[in-house]
């Protein structure tokens, strides 16, 4: 059994993850996705209108996802490769030769799959706030 691992935050799900998603289950056998805690948004500067629980359940309903874990720190890698016995790490290509993942590439093998063009959960937010400003306006 090929076991994978893929590391992201998953707010606003939409298709650009479940194509990254689908693509990652096709490596292997078995997907796990870890995803980030609130604490750990908050360590990176970032805040996810989902909450984690809310997130995990999400994605436990995607049928390429087979686990769902909490990603808490940066340093987690490493272990999370080891404790689930995984034998590739799959990233979107905006982490592409990042360090973090690169260095992981003597316990695992790194894959990074191409981002689905035109979406991302930045862009969702965006544009939701620009249109509901619009709603209002009139
Ligand atoms: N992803 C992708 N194609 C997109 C958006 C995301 O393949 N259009 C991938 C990312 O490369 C990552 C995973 O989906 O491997 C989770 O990405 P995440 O950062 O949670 O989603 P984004 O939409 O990129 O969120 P944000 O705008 O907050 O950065």
């Amino acid at each position: 059994m090929k076991r994978i691992l893929t590391y992201g935050t998953y707010d606003l799900l939409h298709y650009g993850h479940i194509r990254l998603l689908k693509r990652a289950k096709a490596l292997g056998d078995y997907l796990i996705v870890a995803i980030s805690t609130e604490e750990f948004n908050a360590v990176k500067g970032k805040k996810a209108y989902h909450d984690y629980l809310t997130r995990k359940e999400m994605l436990e309903a995607i049928r390429y996802v087979d686990l769902v874990i909490p990603e808490n720190t940066w340093d987690q890698k490493r272990d999370d490769v080891l404790n689930y016995h995984v034998d590739t790490v799959v990233m979107g290509s905006d982490w592409k030769g990042h360090e973090k993942f690169e260095n992981l590439r003597d316990i695992c093998e790194v894959v990074y799959l191409d981002r689905t063009e035109g979406i991302s959960t930045t862009k969702i937010k965006e544009e939701l706030n620009l249109s509901s400003d619009n709603i209002y306006s009139k």
